[in-house]
Formats: C-alpha cells, sequence, structure tokens
C-alpha cells in the first residue's frame, strides 16, 4: 500500500514537473510603463509553477518572487540619456527638430540600447552556457533585436508590445492591415478619415515599410549577427515564426480590427492592482486638500524638467490661479517661484494616487498604461500629446469625452486654464469615464487570464504552428491580388483589342462593297 502511495506520489510530481516550463522573458525597452505593463504575467506564471528567466530594466523589488530569476539591465537609462533621448522627445518638436529626424534619433539610440543589453556579462553567459534550455521565449518586440534569442535556443516565442503593436509586426504575424481602416498608432488619425488623412495615410506605411525593411532591419541584423553568430537569420524571417502576439490594448478604448487567433488582445488595465498606502508625504498633501488635487504627470520618457521655458511659464502661471492643490511629478528641484499651491515629487506610486478620492483630475502626456490607470479609477483627463501612440490615445481621449487635450506646440494660459476647469467643472467627463471603465470590466476573462491561458497553450501546443495564418507565406503582390487583377486586365485588354480589330475588318468590308458598288453605278 505504501509503496503503492509512493508511487504514485512520484508520478504525481513527475507530471507536475514536466508541465512546468522554463520560459526566458525579455522586455527590452527602458520605460517604467512598458516593464510594469507585463509584472502581473510574470508573477502570475511563476505562481504556477513555471521557471522565468527575466531580462528587464526595472527589476521587481518585491522580496517573494519565487520562481522568477532576473537579469537587471537598469544601466540600460543611462546609454538612452548618453544619446540624448529624453531631450529628443520632450523639447524636440518644440525646438522645430523634424518628424524624421528625431523619429532617427530616437530608434538609433533604441538600437544602441539593445546592442549595450547584449554586451552585459550576464546576457553574455546566457547566450554562450551550452547547457541552459527553455520551452518558450515570450519577448517585447517593439524593437526587434531581441527575437534573436528564439535563434538561439530554438524555441517558440511569443511577441508582446505593452501598446498597440506597430504595423510591421502586425504585418508579421498576418494580422489584415489596411491604412484606411486602421491607421497607424503614430498618426493622430482616427476612422472615418477625410480625404487627404486618407492619402497621407497610405503614403506613411510605405513610406514606413520600406524605411523598417531596408533601412533598420538590415542594420539590426548586424547587431544580432555580432553576438549571436554570423549564421543567425535575419530579423525579417526570424519575426514570421512569431506563435503568438500578446498586445496590451483594450477593445474597449480602442478602435476594433480583425486579427487572427494567434492575436491576444490582454489590456484594460491588467498591471492595475488594489491600491497600496501612499507615502507619507504625498498622502499628507493630498489629504489635506479638501477642494481636490490635480495629479500632472509627463510619464516617464518625457522629462517635466526639460519643458522648453515657454511652455513650462504658460503651465505654470495656468496653475497659480487655479483653485487647486496640483501635486507635478518633476525630476529636478530647481524650479523657481513656484506657486504656493503646487508641489513637485520625484516618484508618484500613480495607481495609489489615482484612487485617492481627492483625485479630480489628470494631466498626462497620454501613454496608454497612464490613461487605463485614470479610467479604471474614474479619473477624467487633460491630454498634452508629444510622442508614439499618444496623439492617437489623445484622440480616443477626445472623441470618448474622458476629457479634452491641449496642443503643448501654442499652449497659452488662457487656453490651458479654459480647458482645465471645463474638465473639473462640467460632470459629463467623469460620467463617461465611468461608463467606459465598466464596460471595460465586461468580459469574458481578464487580459491577465488570457495572457496565461495562450502562453501555456503556446507550451503545450510546442509553439501552435497550426493557427498560423496562411497570407503570412504569400508575396505581397499575391495578398494584394496584383497578379490575378494583372491577368484579369490583360485578358480584358486582348479582348477588347480582338473586338476593335474585328469591328475594323468588318467595316473595311462593307466600306470595300460600297466602294465597288459606287464603282461599278460610276462604269454603268
Ligand atoms: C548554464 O546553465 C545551466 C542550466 O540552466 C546552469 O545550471 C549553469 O549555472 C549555467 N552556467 C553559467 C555559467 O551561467
Ligand atoms: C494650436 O495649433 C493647432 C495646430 O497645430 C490648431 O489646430 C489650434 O487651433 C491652435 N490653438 C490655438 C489656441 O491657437
Ligand atoms: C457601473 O457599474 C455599476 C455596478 O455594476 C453600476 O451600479 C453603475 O450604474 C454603472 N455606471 C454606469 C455609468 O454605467
Amino acid at each position: 500500500m505504501q509503496i503503492k502511495l509512493l508511487f504514485f506520489i512520484t508520478l504525481l510530481g513527475l507530471l507536475k514537473y514536466s508541465e512546468n516550463a522554463r520560459i526566458l522573458a525579455s522586455v527590452f525597452s527602458p520605460s517604467y510603463s512598458h516593464q510594469i505593463a507585463f509584472r502581473p504575467l510574470w508573477k502570475e506564471l511563476a505562481k504556477r509553477g513555471h521557471e522565468i528567466t527575466l531580462l528587464t530594466t526595472n527589476p521587481m523589488k518585491d522580496p517573494d518572487l519565487g520562481n522568477i530569476k532576473q537579469i537587471d539591465l537598469s544601466g540600460s537609462y543611462k546609454v538612452m540619456e548618453e544619446q540624448g533621448s529624453s531631450d529628443i522627445l520632450t523639447r524636440g518638436r518644440n525646438e522645430g527638430k523634424s518628424f524624421m529626424s528625431m523619429a532617427q534619433l530616437y530608434l538609433d539610440a533604441l538600437d544602441r540600447t539593445a546592442e549595450w543589453q547584449l554586451e552585459q556579462h550576464e546576457v553574455k553567459q546566457l547566450i554562450q552556457n551550452n547547457s541552459e534550455h527553455f520551452d518558450l521565449l515570450i519577448v517585447e518586440v517593439m524593437n526587434p533585436i531581441q527575437m534573436a534569442f528564439s535563434e538561439r535556443f530554438k524555441v517558440p516565442f511569443i511577441g508582446i508590445t505593452p501598446l498597440d503593436a506597430p504595423y510591421r509586426i502586425h504585418d508579421a504575424i498576418g494580422n489584415y492591415m489596411h491604412p484606411i481602416v486602421f491607421p497607424d498608432y503614430f498618426l493622430p488619425f482616427t476612422p472615418p478619415l477625410t480625404f487627404l488623412q486618407r492619402a497621407i495615410s497610405v503614403t506613411f506605411n510605405w513610406a514606413n515599410w520600406y524605411y523598417q525593411y531596408y533601412v533598420r532591419y538590415p542594420s539590426e541584423d548586424l547587431i544580432v549577427r555580432r553576438h549571436f553568430g554570423e549564421g543567425t537569420r535575419a530579423l525579417r524571417d526570424i519575426e514570421k515564426d512569431m506563435s503568438f502576439l500578446f498586445v496590451n490594448v483594450n477593445p474597449i478604448f480602442h478602435s476594433i480590427r480583425p486579427h487572427g487567433l494567434n492575436t491576444v488582445l490582454m489590456g484594460g488595465g491588467t498591471h492595475i492592482g488594489k491600491p497600496k498606502p501612499l507615502p507619507k508625504e504625498i498622502n499628507d498633501f493630498v489629504d489635506a486638500a479638501k477642494d481636490g488635487v490635480i495629479y500632472l504627470s509627463l510619464g516617464s520618457n518625457i522629462k517635466s524638467a526639460l519643458l522648453t521655458d515657454d511652455l513650462r511659464k504658460a503651465m505654470l502661471s495656468t496653475l497659480k490661479e487655479l483653485p487647486y492643490k496640483i501635486l507635478w511629478k518633476f525630476e529636478d528641484d530647481g524650479l523657481q517661484n513656484l506657486p504656493k499651491n503646487v508641489k513637485l515629487v520625484k516618484w508618484v506610486p500613480q495607481q495609489d494616487l489615482l484612487a485617492h478620492p481627492n483625485v479630480k483630475l489628470f494631466i498626462t502626456q497620454c501613454g496608454l498604461q497612464s490613461m487605463e490607470e485614470a479610467i479604471f479609477n474614474h479619473v477624467p483627463m487633460v491630454g498634452m500629446p508629444f510622442m508614439g501612440d499618444q496623439h492617437s490615445n489623445a484622440i480616443i481621449l477626445r472623441s470618448k469625452g474622458l476629457g479634452l487635450t491641449v496642443d503643448r506646440m501654442n499652449l497659452t494660459k488662457t487656453e490651458f486654464k479654459k480647458t482645465v476647469l471645463e474638465v473639473l467643472n462640467n460632470p459629463i467627463y467623469k460620467q463617461n469615464v465611468i461608463e467606459i471603465s465598466n464596460s471595460s470590466k465586461d468580459v469574458d476573462m481578464s487580459g491577465l487570464e488570457r495572457a496565461v491561458w495562450w502562453t501555456e497553450y503556446c507550451i503545450r501546443s510546442k509553439g501552435a504552428k497550426h493557427l498560423r495564418n496562411p497570407a503570412i507565406d504569400l508575396h505581397w503582390y499575391q495578398f494584394y491580388l496584383l497578379d490575378v487583377i494583372g491577368l484579369l486586365l490583360t485578358g480584358l485588354l486582348v479582348l477588347v483589342t480582338i473586338i476593335v480589330l474585328i469591328l475594323k475588318l468588318l467595316k473595311r468590308l462593307v466600306f470595300k462593297n460600297k466602294n465597288n458598288q459606287n464603282s461599278n453605278k460610276k462604269l454603268q
């Protein structure tokens, strides 16, 4: 009996063991919001017995991370700063830099950072360790370089994006792209587009496609081959083997687009937990503000301390006149003549602050995670977008009536004050926020449950090749039907030519007859 029991327990142990996978996870972006978007996924997978090696720029500080082993890449922030990234993003447009030159500087900084990460001792050891093995790679694909880990370990991989996926990634997994119905999130357009917007969207997509695949990917391939070996396949081919794409969007908030079964929407507040007590300094300030607090933060990539003087002056003179207290996330102490009602703090536990009932308004750069936290906590917003998807998020913010937006390129005190007071005093904005928050929670499964289920499905099915979209293996001219349209047009052309020739022939015959008759008449 005891032996039987022992056998049974051993068998159970083996079964459990075989289900536990070794997962390599890499979230490349030196950006706090990109990192926190996926923390609940790592924790949940670890809780379910999987062993996770996580490459992250913001290691979690929890004491009991169990099966999660973190590789600290926080030095990435310094590398980005050495390339001047905050400066480009915060002041670039106000200082008249062109979109293209800014994009290039920023993308170069990302590539440099990705390469720096591969040069780190622990990462090198991981790549070179021949007895290391994994069952799955989960990798952030905003920058493509880290996808090469799937080649190194010969494992299936799941691509993850903390915002909507860029066009090239939707394209890589075979999601149907249409620049007019689903404009790229870099463009400040939401459907329906005007004719001019349609023309811009199509041109942007073609130009971007060319730039990504013929300029950026080849140089990124060079980085990959330096660190993963000369024989590594091109990133363009690797990305087509992506088993799943987890996109951190909420379909209630974003526009609806068609996608394959292997694209999983996991957004809608996945990263939001129960509110924790605020640090004393912040709590005292917010508790004491009986008339309410406005919270102002431009996120972690845009630095309030780097704003141009004009913009900062316009903001400060507005804040001074508002009958509210203002908590501003500001990265240094060097601000002169700070109004009495404004408090600067270097870091804010944002979710917990937004959950405080005294917070009446959030002035935000329109980062997706920030907006989700505000919606979740029923706080209306004033948006001041800077970069990336923030402009299109700002349009969604306005069109869904969750608040209003201002343009930082020509912000005046009058305009800013009017906008802020309108959102604070008109209850419609808060009502809309509550409504969208309610419908975001009305789902079959939470984003986290969905992500966990499909991750384990991917492990069980060894990459779920049966869900691969057949569109991926078509040439672009086949996908856009150009060969078929070409054939049909050629057929039509041949048909028309034949008909024209026959008509000409008939005409000649008829005229010949007439001419003959005429000449016969003359002869008679
Ligand atoms: C190589 O990987 C194995 C298996 O995970 C591990 O036990 C070992 O410590 C690693 N070696 C180094 C030098 O990291
Ligand atoms: C600011 O500029 C934008 C275009 O960039 C324009 O649509 C808007 O009306 C301007 N606002 C003010 C207050 O001038
Ligand atoms: C939101 O949901 C709660 C609970 O389900 C309900 O009481 C409330 O009326 C809803 N509010 C709106 C604006 O839909």
